[in-house]
Parts: structure tokens; sequence; C-alpha cells
């Protein structure tokens, strides 16, 4: 049966990225894979059309698509809204939310080629493969209450709540322990429980769910010292489990340890296996519209969503091994670009992995 796949381009550089995406997956179509694709806005160019950042037609369609491929939302034009529950990122929350899509995974693989483009030494960061299981549909991002307020006084004051259930903490702990069984049988859970009483109730789970999986070494670190050790020894982790803002900061630093953020990719899922993909960074409102963005995040999104939601990992390995070949070509978004290699826009980022990926 032919897959629906909802594409939501965004703000900022997310059309461009979106663009050299979907011509990746035209290019699976034109290899037989049965998909059909179709477009909507979403984030502050969906507030400029309707006036909410996700329009309730564009929802249904992201609840009944196979796989959805966002770009990125926001930007300085939406920033001064004072309401922030109207803001574009608040499109990409509610998506998240409404899709139930709390298993968030953030691979930050160190493409060889790439080994110069980091910021860390080579014998530091060479080899560098690590997958961050982040908690995508709770904690601080929606615990209640929440709000800005003035006391009678005068005096301004803002508040959030962190807040997870046991079933929240279970569900992501087993999918992060599931992806430690599949790759180096390590997992270390991130946390604030020398601080914070929710995590340590996230610890207690993690320890409750270890004996189930006995060929995983389970260990707890602090986020303040995670976040010195991803740079200090990036590879002494295997597969990293936090909660959701703990996740969103981690990820961007582990993401620069890859060359830059225009290369990680993200697949956000449910548990039916339906999926959200898109690139970890944001709308790059500083680059956006001038052919500099790395596109290769969000085509590596692509892959993630032929292996995790339609079920063809071959195919997505040859997309994998099509940016490989690009990479092995010297070519280089200025992201990525250094000394001895040629820099490229997106666009022939897009045409250079086309041809790469029709040649296999
Ligand atoms: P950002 O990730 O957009 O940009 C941070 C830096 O990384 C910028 O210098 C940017 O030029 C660079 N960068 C990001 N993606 C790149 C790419 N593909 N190629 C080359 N360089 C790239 O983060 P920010 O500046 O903090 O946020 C900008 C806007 O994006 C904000 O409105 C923010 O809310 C939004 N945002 C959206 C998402 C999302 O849609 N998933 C994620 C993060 C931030
Ligand atoms: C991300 C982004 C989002 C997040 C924002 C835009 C809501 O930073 O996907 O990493 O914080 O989750
Ligand atoms: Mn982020």
């Amino acid at each position: 049966m032919t897959k629906r796949i909802l594409a939501l381009p965004g703000d900022g550089i997310g059309p461009e990225i979106t663009r050299q995406a979907c011509r990746v997956l035209e290019a699976c179509r034109d290899e037989g894979l049965d998909i059909d694709i179709e477009e909507a806005p979403v984030g502050g160019a969906e507030i400029d059309r309707s006036g909410v950042p996700l329009a309730p037609e564009t929802l249904e369609k992201a609840k009944s698509a196979d796989a959805i491929l966002l770009g990125a939302v926001g930007g300085p034009k939406w920033d001064t809204m004072p309401d922030i529950s109207k803001r574009p990122e608040k499109g990409l929350l509610a998506l998240r939310k409404e899709l139930n899509l709390f298993g968030n995974l953030r691979p930050a693989l160190l493409y060889p080629q790439l080994v110069e483009a980091s910021s860390l030494k080579p014998e530091v960061v060479s080899g560098l493969d690590i997958m961050i299981v982040r908690e995508l549909t709770g904690g601080i991002y929606f615990g209640q209450p929440r709000g800005r307020e003035t006391r009678e006084d005068g005096t301004r004051y803002g508040y959030n709540t962190y807040i997870y259930d046991e079933h929240e903490i279970r569900r992501i702990g087993r999918v992060a322990f599931e992806m430690a069984q599949k790759r180096g049988k390590k997992l270390c859970s991130v946390d604030k429980a020398n601080v914070l009483e929710v995590t340590i109730l996230w610890r207690d789970i993690m320890n409750e769910l270890a004996p189930e999986y006995p060929d995983v070494e389970l260990s707890h670190m602090y986020v303040d010292n995670a976040a010195m050790q991803l740079v200090r020894a990036p590879k002494q982790f295997d597969v990293i489990v936090t909660g959701n803002m703990f996740g969103d900061i981690l990820s961007d630093a582990a993401a620069m340890l890859t060359g830059s953020i225009g290369m990680l990719p993200s697949a956000s899922l449910n548990e039916h296996g339906q999926g959200m993909f898109e690139p970890c960074h944001g709308s790059a409102p500083d680059i956006a519209g001038q052919g500099l963005a790395n596109p290769l995040a969000t085509i590596l999104s692509v892959a993630m969503m032929l292996r995790y939601s339609l079920n063809e990992a071959d195919m997505a390995a040859r997309i994998e091994q099509a940016v490989g070949a690009v990479l092995d070509q010297n070519l280089r978004t200025a992201d990525i670009a250094y000394t001895g290699t040629r820099q490229v826009t997106t666009e022939e980022m897009g045409d250079a992995v086309l041809t790469a990926f029709n040649a296999a």
C-alpha cells in the first residue's frame, strides 16, 4: 500500500534543506518505494498564513501520515510574540505531543571524512558513534503549572514544572535499553538526582528496568558532568538516555563533535513506529536564503525515516552511503568546509547526494 509522507518545510533554512531531502525521497520513489509526498506549512509560515503555528487540517494530515519530514520552525520575525503558546515552536511541540512522539533518537556519528571539521582533536573524536535517546513529550517542556505573572507588589515572575511519572520514564527507558542491546550494550542515564526529586525517580526507574536487560551495562551521570565528559572523552558513551530539556542541550553539544549541527538527524517515534523526522538544528535565520545551509542532517533524517518508519533499511543504508561518497569527493557546505575541501551550496550538495545515490 502507498505510504503517505507529509513534508513540513517550516521557516528560515527549513524550505531549502527540506527541498533537498524531498529530492532524495523522490529518488527513492523512482527506485520503487511506494510513497506519496504532500507538503504543508507549519510554524511561522503558518502563522503568517492563518494566524496559528499548526493548522487543524495539518495536524489531521500528520496524524494519518505514515511519516512526517520536518525542516525547522521559528525565527526573529516571531520571537517577540508575547504569548509563547502561539509562537512557531508551539506548532512543533504540538505535533510531538499530539502524535505522542515520546522517543527521540539523536545519533551523533562522526563520519571519518569529517574528523578535521570537528572542534575536538582527532584522537578524541575519531570513531565517535553516540545515540542520544531524549524523552520528547514530557518533562519541563510540558509540565503544569506554567506561566508568567505579576505579584501584588509589581514583581514579575515566571515558572515551569519539571514533572515525569513512572510510566513516562519506563517507556523511554525501554527504548533506550533496547537501543543499547542493538549497539554497544552500554547505557548512561543522565539526570540531576543530586538536586531534583523528579530525577531521583528517573534514576530509580532506570535501575528497576536494568535486570530485564542483563546484557546492558547501566550507569548514571549528573548532567553537568555529562556535558563536560562529552567534550572531554565522548567515546566513553554508547547510548545516553535523558529527559526532554537535558537531551535538547546535550544533543546540540554532541552535534558539534561530528563537525557541525548540520550533520545531526533525528527520529521522533511513538509506540506504533509512526514518526516525525527532522534535523536537530533550527531554522538558522543567520544563513537563511543564501544557499549556505547544510542539507545533510535533513537528508540523513530521511534515511532514519526509511529505517524506523517505512521498514526500508536497505534504502536507508544507500542514502547514508551516498552521503559518505559525497564527503569522499571532498564536497562541503560552508559549515564543514576547511582547507583542501571544495565548498558547495545547499543545492549542489543535494545534487551530489542524488548523483551518488543513483550511481549506487
Ligand atoms: P539554530 O540551530 O537555528 O542555529 C544555530 C547555529 O547553527 C547558527 O549559527 C546556524 O547558522 C547554524 N546552523 C544550524 N543549522 C545549520 C545547517 N543546516 N547548516 C549550517 N549551519 C547551520 O539555533 P538558534 O539560532 O538557536 O535558533 C534559531 C531558530 O530556530 C529559533 O527560532 C529556534 O526556536 C528555532 N529552532 C527550531 C528547531 C526545530 O525546528 N526543530 C530546533 C532548534 C531551534
Ligand atoms: C529541537 C528544538 C526544539 C526543542 C524547539 C524548537 C522547541 O530546539 O528540536 O531541538 O527544544 O525541542
Ligand atoms: Mn534543540
